[in-house]
């Protein structure tokens, strides 16, 4: 890789001093006097309990974080905007795009997913593909990743993946083992897996990844039609990606390569774009339809709904603040304004309530008031109070609904979304999971990876398998083999070159003689 840049630089704010501008005050406006010494009894101390702007001080920097997000800590984004260049306003009455050319202000958080806040940005790791929209009617928030499918298709599955993911709770350390035998178990992750070890595993940068929404959404119009749709997010600059050599050499000079890359392009004036699209499925097709279209697990044939072009958003404006604006900023899939909305997707329809309750936690209950999250037009709600409630908590207007006394009233039918039509018996035993096909489509991708990119998947898989038991070895290869011959052989090749490889040595410590062998695992 000739990209030089993953030596860290300085916002440009760092690089010209400027005199002081205000005089400093402490949280109430009282002037401080002198901001380097503690009031001292003597010149040796003790320190006074009356010195309130030490303690404020010190008070405040305890209370500095909040939690940091339970997946997808480590991320960064940028503002931009949005503009309509196809005209989907057939299938959908949401006035964000009701014209061509229109634009919208938006904000993109981009992320990875296992790992903590200080992780290392060049991971083999879904990337998080966060947009919110702020439309005239309402915010639009897309939550999604850059990879169009996912590991789980139930969402009780959902936190036993992500732990198999997180810290071993002996070691504190990150596992093969634990992440491989649950794949292994729950094969409907296959899919995603053979996607994320393949080249797109490791982006270049954010710049140079697409997008999906991953679940079919829905839009619907005025008519009351309802369309089924998948979101597409294609990236202007290119798809290009890391090996894991190279990955592994920038991780070792530069923990936040992807966060440089974007923001330092935005401030070369160099804004990356997306074209934006989507596949119309109609309703009714989806109860004839080979797929399952509510199963993440699965794509859905491009021949068969072929893309349509929607717009294209282009990200040209760099935080001012991280913690404001990205460290704050709260996607939720449940955000659509009218004429846009879910499905029965059950991973999306427990997405709906899980965003919100964990802003709830992080940020604190009045999070939507935050000027990143704030929608732009009128917010009248009845909610009132709670914790850090900044704004002017709707003053004197009335507190409850219906009233008779001016305050906002529902906006009826005409503005809700088409009624869905469900059947079926509430169970879970009765909706046996062995009935879907787990192999043919991570079949498909493997054979789109052609020679050179199959032969790195090999390479990708076989070095951590080599580091976990038998076992679970075995049990995962035997899903490589149904899902390509040539797959599980080429991974048991590698794996056996693997085994035989030395691992790499370290000598001449500082103060010491002593080798010892690094062990693949602490490669993670
Ligand atoms: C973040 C839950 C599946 C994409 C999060 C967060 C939670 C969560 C609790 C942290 C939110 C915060 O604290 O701000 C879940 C659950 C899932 C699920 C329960 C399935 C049952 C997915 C899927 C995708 C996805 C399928 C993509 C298609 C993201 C992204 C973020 C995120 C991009 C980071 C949002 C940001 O940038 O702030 N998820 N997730 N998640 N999730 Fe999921």
């Amino acid at each position: 890789m000739s990209d030089k840049s993953f030596s860290p630089t300085e916002p440009s704010d760092l690089k010209a001093a400027k005199p002081a501008q205000g005089t400093l005050t402490n949280a109430q406006g009282n002037s401080v006097p002198n901001n380097q010494q503690s009031q001292s009894a003597g010149s040796r101390g003790p320190l006074l309990l009356q010195d309130h702007h030490l303690l404020e001080r010190m008070a405040h920097f305890n209370r500095e974080r909040v939690p940091e997000r339970v997946v997808h800590a480590k991320g960064g984004g940028a503002y931009g905007t949005f503009t309509v260049t196809g005209d989907i306003s057939r299938y959908t009455s949401a006035k964000l795009f009701d014209t061509v050319g229109k634009q919208c202000r938006m904000l993109a958080r981009f992320s990875t997913v296992a790992g903590e806040k200080g992780f290392a940005d060049t991971v083999r790791d879904p990337r998080g593909f966060s947009l919110k929209f702020y439309t005239e009617d309402g915010n639009w928030d897309m939550v999604g990743n850059n990879t169009p499918i996912f590991f789980v298709r139930d969402p009780l599955k959902f936190q036993d993946f992500i732990h198999s993911q997180k810290r071993h709770p002996q070691t504190g350390r990150r596992s093969n083992t634990m992440m491989f035998d649950y794949w292994s178990l729950r094969p409907e992750a296959l899919h995603q897996v053979v996607y994320m070890f393949g080249d797109r595993g490791i982006p270049r940068s954010y710049r140079f990844m697409n997008g999906y929404g991953s679940h079919t959404y829905s839009l619907w119009n005025d008519a009351g039609e309802r369309f089924w749709v998948k979101w597409h997010f294609h990236s202007q600059q290119g798809l290009q990606g890391m090996t894991e050599e190279q990955a592994g050499q920038v991780a070792a000079a530069n923990l936040d390569y992807h966060l440089q890359d974007l923001f330092d392009a935005i401030e070369r004036g160099e804004n990356p774009k997306w074209k934006v699209s989507i596949q119309v499925i109609p309703e009714k097709d989806a109860e004839t339809y080979h797929t399952n279209i509510f199963d993440l697990t699965k794509t859905v044939s491009h021949k068969d709904y072929p893309l349509i072009e929607v717009g294209e958003f282009e990200l040209n404006e760099n935080p001012r603040n991280y913690f404001a604006e990205i460290e704050q900023a709260a996607f939720e899939p449940s955000n659509m304004p009218r004429g846009m909305g879910a499905s029965p997707d059950k991973v999306l329809q427990a997405r709906l309530m899980s965003y919100a309750d964990a802003h709830r936690y992080r940020i604190g209950i009045n999070y939507a008031a935050l000027p990143v999250n704030k929608a732009v037009c009128p917010v009248h709600t009845y909610h009132r109070d709670g914790q850090a409630r900044f704004d002017g908590n709707f003053g004197d207007a009335p507190v409850y609904e219906p009233n008779s006394f001016g305050g906002p009233a529902e906006t009826g039918p005409q503005t809700d979304e088409p009624a869905l039509k469900i059947d079926g018996n509430a169970d879970r035993f009765g909706y046996p999971e062995t009935d879907e096909d787990l192999y043919a489509q991570p079949a498909e991708l493997y054979e789109l990876m052609g020679a050179d990119g199959q032969a790195r998947l090999h390479e990708n898989f076989a070095a951590p398998l080599s580091t976990v038991p038998d076992f679970v070895r075995t049990r995962f290869v035997a899903h490589l083999y149904k899902i390509d011959e040539r797959l599980g052989r080429g991974v048991d090749a590698e794996i056996e070159k693997a085994k035989a490889k030395p691992a790499p040595e370290l000598s001449g410590f500082l103060g010491g003689q002593q080798t010892f062998a690094a062990q693949p695992q602490a490669r993670q």
